[in-house]
């Protein structure tokens, strides 16, 4: 880690009682309860600066592991994460022992991926089509009784675009389909801007849904 990265931090640690993550208290109490029953391993898209993934790993049981996926590269305006930050935050503020990170896009891991997970928390690329992308391809892993958390995934028409503060248009058009056309998942609890699902039943092969052009 360079001089600047080590000074900022140890600004920020002087500030902040814990890793630096864009959830809001009761995001963070919530990703802690759905991490504690975690049984088969974790998975997580969007790691920025290890504030998730730092919660998830101190709560998950002993055992079992959190792969946490990003590029770790910056990726035109969009934000983007950083592998020195997100290890030291783990480090400090979390379970180093329990965490792989993956150096990568979601897009391109799902590929190699052969893992049954139990969590999946898409926090990633937050345009329509990645969100869609993310839930499509990492979902199947998810074993019956799973559970999947979409950050980000609650604006509403009235929402101030400046503030952002209960989620962008990609991730909230993907929840609302999944409520929809996916009876496979029903929705837990919906708080701040988290949906929480679980998976009940494994899909039918020939299951149809909606134009799968448009939507998921
Ligand atoms: C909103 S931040 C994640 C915040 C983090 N979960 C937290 O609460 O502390 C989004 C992250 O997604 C990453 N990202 C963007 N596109 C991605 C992709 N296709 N796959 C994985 N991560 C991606 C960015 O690099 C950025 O670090």
């Amino acid at each position: 880690m360079n001089l600047r990265a080590q000074l900022v931090i140890e600004d920020l640690q002087g500030r902040l009682k814990s890793a630096p993550a864009l959830l809001s208290k009761k995001e963070k109490a919530l990703l802690g309860r759905y991490s504690k029953k975690v049984k088969v391993g974790a998975l997580e898209i969007g790691v920025l600066y290890g504030g998730s993934s730092s919660i998830i790993t101190k709560f998950l049981p002993s055992g079992v592991m959190l792969t946490a996926i990003d590029p770790f590269t910056a990726n035109g305006k969009y934000i983007h994460g950083d592998l020195g930050c997100a290890t030291y935050f783990v480090e400090k503020y979390g379970d180093i022992k329990k965490i792989k990170f993956v150096k990568d896009y979601s897009y391109r891991a799902v590929k190699s991926w052969k893992k049954p997970i139990d969590f999946l928390f898409i926090d990633g690329h937050h345009s329509y089509q990645a969100s869609k992308d993310d839930f499509c391809s990492w979902s199947p892993f998810l074993v019956q009784g799973g559970f999947l958390l979409i950050h980000d995934s609650n604006k509403s028409y009235f929402d101030n675009d400046l503030t952002n503060l209960n989620g962008f248009d990609g991730p909230t058009r993907v929840c609302n389909e999944i409520k929809e056309r996916r009876s496979e998942f029903v929705l837990l609890e919906s708080l701040d801007s988290m949906n929480v699902f679980q998976k009940i039943k494994n899909r039918a092969n020939n299951e149809k849904y909606g134009n799968r052009k448009k939507g998921i």
